[in-house]
């Protein structure tokens, strides 16, 4: 079996610190966020196709270091395909059931049980599921007691949500999905796609599951993930290797390899990655600091997200902010592109 990890996209919800690298290598305890995805698969899937475009560099060189026991394709795009045009794009490495993974969810759902779930309805499409409150920022269904997902709506308006079990990002889908896809165009799977295929066929189904379940595309999730992972491992902070803490770190709080922390100084619920240097007395509170940064003394930031290789002065205040003083990449859009938000 194979495994479409979508990991294309630019992350502009999680800016500055998709700028310099691609949103499925974001650190999440000290690991990236990808490697949530390769360990969660189930040994059935041989082959995993990387979905990727922007900072593809980057994705490839990890693969390169990193072996998961499984062959991986890096599948780059000429240009952003949207959610359906990558695995369109990908077609050729499909040889029957396959699944598809968006790459910025982190959850306990068990795809061997979902896969089972899916043979056993004869599903062409099966969809994870879970609940939120705010469903206007997902893809929502209405799902009957079987299973069936009778209709599918990306990013509605509260009013005309038809329940709040929202797509959890995990798919398992038969190869004639592919046919349903224009080749070469941006094309959204959960906004054209998925509606056709309930059309069409009436066998789309939804998988519900325990546990946890987040989707890393914002900053405040970006934290909150920290949070749960930690809380699920019983533990309060993480210190990466060659670190040297003279302060302290509590909520939570995630530094990566050869960071230095100040006397007196505090992280409350921050991530703070590689090489930074954070001098004495300063609080950080909801923030995250990227790579190779310095932070000056005496300052107290908070809720504020600050990309790599920034200076911070000392006795700076910050409330709220993104900090990036350098020209934004040439081609990263302000706005997300794909599954933007009805108006
Ligand atoms: N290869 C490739 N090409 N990947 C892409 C592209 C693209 O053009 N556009 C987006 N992706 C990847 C993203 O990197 C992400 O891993 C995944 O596809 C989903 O895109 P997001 O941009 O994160 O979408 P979303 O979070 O707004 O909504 C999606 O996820 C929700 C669950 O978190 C939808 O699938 C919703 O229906 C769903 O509820
Ligand atoms: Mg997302």
């Amino acid at each position: 079996m194979e495994a479409i990890i979508l990991a294309g996209g630019f992350g502009t919800r999680l800016r500055p610190l998709t700028y310099t690298r691609a949103k499925t290598l974001l650190p999440i305890l000290n690991k990236p966020m990808i490697s949530y995805l390769m360990e969660m698969l189930p040994n059935e899937v041989r082959k995993v196709v990387l979905a990727v475009n922007y900072r593809r560099d980057q994705i490839e060189e990890y693969f390169e270091t990193n072996d998961f026991g499984r062959e991986v394709v890096v599948n780059d795009e000429p240009m952003p395909l949207g959610t359906g045009g990558a695995v369109k794009f990908a077609e050729q490495h499909i040889t029957g059931t396959f699944l598809v993974l968006n790459g910025d969810i982190i959850c306990s759902l068990d795809l061997k049980k979902m896969i089972e779930f899916h043979r056993k309805k004869k599903a062409v499409s099966t969809i994870s599921l879970w609940p939120v409150e705010n469903v206007s920022e997902y893809g929502v269904a209405d799902i009957r007691k079987n299973g069936n997902i009778i209709e599918f709506i990306e990013k509605p308006r509260p009013e005309k949500a038809p329940s709040n079990l929202i797509n959890a990002g995990a798919y398992c889908l038969e190869p004639e999905v592919l046919d349903y896809i224009e080749k070469g165009r941006l094309v959204s799977m959960e906004q054209e796609i998925f509606p056709k295929i309930i059309e069409d066929t009436g066998r789309f189904y939804g998988y519900k599951f325990d546990g946890y379940w987040i989707d890393v595309g914002r900053i405040s999730s970006y934290i909150d993930v920290h949070r749960l992972l930690m809380k699920n491992k019983k533990i309060k902070k993480i210190e990466g290797n060659n670190c040297e803490v003279h302060g302290m770190l509590k909520n939570y709080s995630c530094i990566g390899e050869n960071v230095y922390i100040g006397y007196n100084t505090l992280l409350d619920s921050t991530i703070v990655f590689n090489n930074t240097h954070i001098d004495n007395n300063v609080v950080l509170k909801n923030c995250v600091v990227g790579e190779n940064c310095v932070l000056g003394r005496d300052s107290d930031l908070r809720n504020t997200v600050i990309g790599d290789d920034e200076t911070i002065m000392e006795k700076t205040v910050l409330d709220n902010k993104i900090v990036w003083d350098k020209p934004i990449p040439v081609g990263y859009p302000d706005r997300q592109i794909g599954n933007v938000i009805e108006k």
